[in-house]
């Protein structure tokens, strides 16, 4: 009797997606490092990406995504209680929620940032169910958005080929504790492993007074060993979902749509063989945006949703998973009709 415990449960009532305007495809990564489009479709399944152009930012399109999932939801901004962005690469490092928050009009509703990497999205869900399964709030904003191609390495043929930018955004709304969405989930970190992907600070020492020095530099671009974090998603993201799956009271049989963090299509390919999914029951878009990081998950489910994909009272196994590292799975019941 899980849904005993609590005095509300979660729906997603609406969904939205945006990107940015540019466009960069494998052929024009050709133009700029040694690569090929053959070799990064076999690699990774990435096709293009969405690039944000100078005057583009964060809270642009994690607001026009919000508009989108509020517009889905009939909700009006001034409903929502709480706004949260997932985000590594806020437009500001003091947080960049409480922008979207005033950009919507959302002015009764406290914002604040979610910072777990590729993660991001998932922790969010979790988070946000946590406020709403306690009765204090009913109406929540979850944002997912990052613009990684500002901290990609350029001349990185490694790296600069997987990234692209993006935001997704869902509504979740206070329901009957019967009917909660959320029927389980697993949440995990690992910080022994986090120099395999860092987009870390360095800086040089600066003498104040003779007994005070303080470090200024800046971050330094996406550095990542690659076969490393492959290695870890295969095993984890299927030993993560199977245990969500269990707090679900489900087998992996019951499963009907897999939605992972767009990061490899090889990597989803893996994952959704160890759980003995068909591979139709993968949901895929990365091939159009390579790994949007926070944004992945929502903008995938956004796309779906609207291609009209899932079906009421179907169960999607959704997983994140990146830097930190961070990973972790939520087993959702569909109920948009
Ligand atoms: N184009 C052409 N060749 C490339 C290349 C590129 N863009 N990037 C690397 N190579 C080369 C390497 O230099 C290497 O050459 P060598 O054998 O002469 O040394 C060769 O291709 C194989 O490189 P390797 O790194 O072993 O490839 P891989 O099969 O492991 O694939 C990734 C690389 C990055 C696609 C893969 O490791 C991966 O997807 N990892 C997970 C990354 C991820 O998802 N990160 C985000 C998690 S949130």
């Amino acid at each position: 009797m899980r849904n005993g415990l609590y005095s509300a449960g979660i729906t997603i009532t609406g969904s939205g997606s945006a990107t940015p305007s540019g466009r960069l495809s494998n052929e024009d990564l050709t133009q700029m490092v040694e690569t090929s489009d053959e070799w990064i479709t076999t690699r990774t399944g990435i096709k293009q990406r969405c690039v944000a152009a100078p005057g583009e930012s964060l809270v642009d399109i994690g607001t026009q995504a919000s508009q989108s999932a509020l517009e889905m939801a009939n909700v009006h901004p001034e409903q929502l209680d709480l706004v949260i962005l997932a985000t590594s690469t806020p437009d500001d490092l003091f947080g960049s929620a409480v922008s979207i928050q005033t950009a919507l009009g959302a002015k009764k509703a406290v914002a604040f940032d979610l910072t777990a990497a590729c993660s991001g999205f998932l922790f969010g869900l979790v988070n946000a169910a946590q406020f709403i399964r306690t009765g204090m709030y009913q109406k929540i904003l979850l944002v997912g958005a990052d613009l990684l191609s500002r901290w990609v390495d350029w001349s990185d043929r490694s790296t600069c080929i997987l990234f692209g930018d993006g935001a997704g955004a869902v509504v979740i709304e206070a329901t009957d504790p019967q009917r909660d969405a959320l029927l389980g989930f697993e949440l995990c970190s690992d910080g022994q492993l986090s120099h395999t992907l860092t987009l870390s600070h360095q800086g040089d020492s600066r003498t104040l007074l003779d007994s005070v020095q303080v470090s200024q530099g800046n971050y330094q671009p996406i550095h990542m060993k690659g076969k490393e974090v492959y290695r870890f998603a295969v095993e984890k993201v299927p030993e993560v979902i199977s245990k969500a799956l269990f707090h679900a009271e489900l087998t992996s049989q019951q499963v009907d749509w897999l939605l992972l963090h767009q990061a490899n299509q090889r990597i989803m390919d893996a994952v959704a063989q160890r759980l003995n999914l068909p591979q139709e029951s993968v949901i895929s878009n990365l091939a159009s945006y390579g790994n949007t990081s926070a944004a992945s998950i929502p903008l995938a489910l956004d796309e779906a949703m609207r291609a009209s994909q899932l079906n009421a009272g179907e169960i999607i196994a959704i997983s994140g998973f990146g830097a930190g590292l961070t990973w972790g799975a939520a087993i959702v019941q569909w109920q948009i009709v």
